[in-house]
């Protein structure tokens, strides 16, 4: 037997290569590098019963990157040989996943105590063949021990917003297989289509399958197309997609969301709702307020349903979805009302917690087991129920305190539909902006939990929402090679410490893409920069990078778009006036990345000391409260970089100028976008003060006296000399009935403070 070890160990005791140099991820817990190499060729064996799925996954694989077919034998004295064998031993455990892979010159062979464990042998073995190799190929000889440390390492597809047939579904879950991920889950059913086919309803697929229209362009736009648009999957397609995912070791965890993102289901069979409808299938994206109603005909239709999605999917776990339901109807649904009476229920949160805990139930007896995205904590979880920890970390850890299973998907760090790199070169995405680096910093535990809370963490995934994901080639895009981060992640052997090793073996894993045809980001070959404060309290530098070679690098500060002979970058360039930084990365004379554009709007507050009361949100937090006086407005229409977003909570920022100085104007940039719960101040004061102790209020504006003019609301007073200047601006609060988001805290965006 060998041991299972969670811990990098490294031993490198040869010169023809090193780990790092090995093209691994993720990366196994133990690499062993040995003298000499295995020659793989066209006369090599595949030694291995020739029924198993993992010898015929194996050779299919090595046919595709080199064209050859090995044989598969049970017995052979092959001279050159890979060889799949069960380890021997009194602790055989088929649910073991870990695996022993030993490459000497003459045998590759991949132990393992489960198929899965060959699996990832495999994969490993795979992923240690260059990809464009067509002659004989030299792997070096080594030994790795390896296992996986989470035993949820999940990716998500929404398939409702945009439907993706059968065959890419199926690749979808090669990538996965690639990377060793073991969880898919499959987001089948929400407001804009109903995916799944329902032998007892056919009406779900036949209308709720089908929608008069999309958005175009972003929500904020407001546009919209009148093509008819859907798709579904049959149950014969399912079964054959269940099929294939299971062969690699991959569960798929439905999702069939309920009480709310319900209106395709709605269409189909109005019944189910408070008010009756009618209802079409929704063209928009977003939260809206149509949602099941609880009534006793809901609850069969919805156990018929999750009879027939039992029956298809072998998983432990059905995701009930439990997200973003307005209780706006049932505030105003008589059986809704009535029923929280009859059942003692405190208010509409505690009606969505009976719901659950229905549903939870009936599932239950079904032998299987609920997980649910982190609003089902709302007015008592579930007895059995897992969380799905969404918005931050924050529920996944009360549930973890309750003795509840959690996936930690935090929006931070696991949205995939967030931008990856600076969204001026990026495809239009929903906003956010989470970076590979991003991605490979996070931690599916969370520090603040016991030893004994932490397990009841069972992993994490990536979700991927598809309101601006319209095709595959898209998919392949966001997902690329962001999910290459995450993979190192849930194995448990990715150390953020040393991106740069992670970054070296991930420009490695591009040559497999290329050659699989798959689509990837290139935004980790852009320059990226930062802003920080001058060391002098004057102004702001900003730092420039590239991830490749920052030597490359050339600029301008004119405008003008960089060219080889532009500045060569070396330090921080300084800012002090209105300017416009542009550069872009260079190998010679060769311009490899797309121009960086920076522009900075000058004020007084800019790099100045900047403290506020209440934090923004963990997602939209990036730069921290530096961000509102770093003199760069963040982008409007891809809004994610150099925004903070203060969910409920009011902005209040005191700035220091350093000294007494005239001021006469505060200039505060603001985000509206209603569609995503985004909206202006309520009310915004001004207050000075020479001391940082004492301030006098001297301006206050109520919402009608706020105007904002492209998101800028100029606030001019008495000139006065003050060293520090407070701006207390008001979040909405809970959103007014009749706006998107009714009911829910509102989010208020701010992006510049400037004073002059
Ligand atoms: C979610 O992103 N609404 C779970
Ligand atoms: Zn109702």
């Amino acid at each position: 037997m060998f041991k299972k070890l969670f811990f990098l160990v490294v031993v490198v005791t040869n010169v023809a290569f090193s780990q790092s140099e090995l093209p691994l991820i993720p990366m196994p817990n133990s690499i062993q590098m040995e003298k000499g190499f295995f020659v793989l060729s066209k006369e090599t064996v595949i030694q291995a019963d020739e029924k198993s799925f993992e010898a015929q996954y194996l050779k299919a694989q090595i046919k595709e990157i080199t064209g050859w077919d090995l044989p598969i034998l049970p017995v052979t004295k092959a001279n050159s040989k890979i060889a799949l064998s069960f380890v021997v031993g009194s602790l055989v455990s088929t649910d073991s996943k870990q695996y022993h892979l030993d490459i000497s010159t003459k045998k590759a062979s991949i132990q393992a105590e489960s198929d899965a464990g060959f699996f990832y042998g495999i994969q490993t073995f795979l992923q240690l063949i260059p990809s464009n190799s067509k002659t004989q190929i030299r792997v070096p000889c080594l030994k790795i021990d390896d296992a996986p440390k989470y035993a949820w390492r999940g990716m998500h597809l929404d398939c409702a917003r945009h439907f993706f047939p059968k065959e890419f579904v199926k690749k979808y879950i090669d990538y996965l297989a690639m990377y060793k991920f073991n969880t898919f889950h499959w987001h089948l059913t929400d407001d804009q289509g109903w995916r799944i086919e329902i032998k007892k309803y056919p009406k779900l697929t036949e209308i709720g399958a089908w929608r008069n229209g999309s958005m175009v362009g972003h929500y904020n736009e407001q546009k919209y197309d009148s093509i008819r648009y859907g798709g579904f999957y049959t149950q014969d397609d399912i079964k054959e997609i269940v099929a294939y995912a299971t062969q690699r070791h991959i569960t798929i965890v439905p999702e069939i969301e309920m009480p709310g993102h319900a209106v395709a289901a709605l269409a189909a069979y109005p019944e189910y709702s408070c008010t009756g409808g009618p209802f079409e299938v929704a063209k928009q994206w977003g939260v809206l307020d149509d949602v099941f109603c609880p009534k006793e005909e809901t609850f069969t239709f919805l156990q018929d349903i999750l009879t027939e999605v039992i029956a298809l999917f072998p998983s432990q776990y059905l995701h009930i979805g439990g997200d973003e339901c307005p209780k706006t109807r049932w505030k105003t649904c008589l059986h809704c009302q009535a029923l929280i009476k009859e059942k003692g229920l405190k208010d509409e949160h505690e009606l969505q917690s009976y719901f659950v805990q229905r549903i939870e139930k009936f599932v239950n007896s079904k032998g299987r087991k609920i997980i649910g995205w982190d609003e089902i904590l709302e007015g008592g979880l579930a007895p059995n129920a897992a969380v799905m920890s969404w918005r931050g970390t924050s529920g996944g850890v009360a549930a973890a305190k309750q003795k509840h299973f959690v996936v930690m998907t935090p929006g931070s760090h696991c949205y995939f539909d967030h931008y990856q790199g600076d969204p001026k070169n990026e495809p239009l995405a929903i906003g956010g902006y989470t970076t590979v680096d991003k991605v490979y910093s996070f931690n599916p535990t969370p520090t603040e939990l016991t030893p004994e809370e932490s397990q009841y963490i069972l992993g994490a995934q990536a979700n991927l929402w598809t309101e601006y994901i319209e095709d595959y080639a898209k998919v392949e895009y966001m997902i690329f090679p962001r999910m290459i981060a995450m993979s190192e992640v849930l194995w448990g052997t990715s150390n953020p410490d040393q991106f740069k090793n992670f970054q070296a073996r991930m420009l490695q894993q591009f040559a497999t893409l290329d050659q699989k045809g798959i689509h990837y980001s290139k935004a980790i070959f852009e320059v990226t920069s930062k802003t920080m404060p001058a060391p002098q309290g004057n102004g702001v530098v900003l730092t420039l990078k590239s991830a490749t070679n920052s030597n490359g690098i050339r600029y301008t500060v004119d405008g003008t778009s960089p060219i080889w002979s532009s500045n060569s970058y070396t330090n921080p360039i300084e800012i002090t006036k209105d300017q416009c930084i542009k550069a872009a990365y260079f190998e010679k004379e060769v311009q490899k990345s797309a121009v960086m554009e920076q522009k900075f709007f000058w004020s007084k507050s800019v790099g100045k000391k900047i403290t506020l009361v209440h934090q923004p949100h963990e997602n939209y937090s990036t730069g921290g409260a530096f961000a509102l006086i770093d003199g760069i407005m963040g982008d409007r229409s891809k809004f994610g970089r150099d925004w903070l977003g203060f969910l409920g909570k009011d902005l209040n920022a005191t700035i220091d100028l350093g000294t007494a100085t005239t001021v006469h104007q505060v200039a505060i940039s603001v985000l509206s976008n209603e569609g995503s719960w985004i909206y202006y101040p309520n009310t915004i004061e001004i207050l000075v003060s020479n001391d940082g102790k004492e301030f006098k209020s001297i301006k206050q504006l109520s919402s009608s006296e706020i105007k904002a003019v492209n998101g800028l609301v100029k606030i001019n007073f008495e000139a006065q000399s003050a060293q520090f200047v407070k701006v207390i601006a008001t979040n909405l609060g809970k959103i007014p009935t009749g706006m998107p988001g009714a009911g829910s805290n509102a989010w208020l965006f701010v992006d510049e403070i400037g004073v002059e």
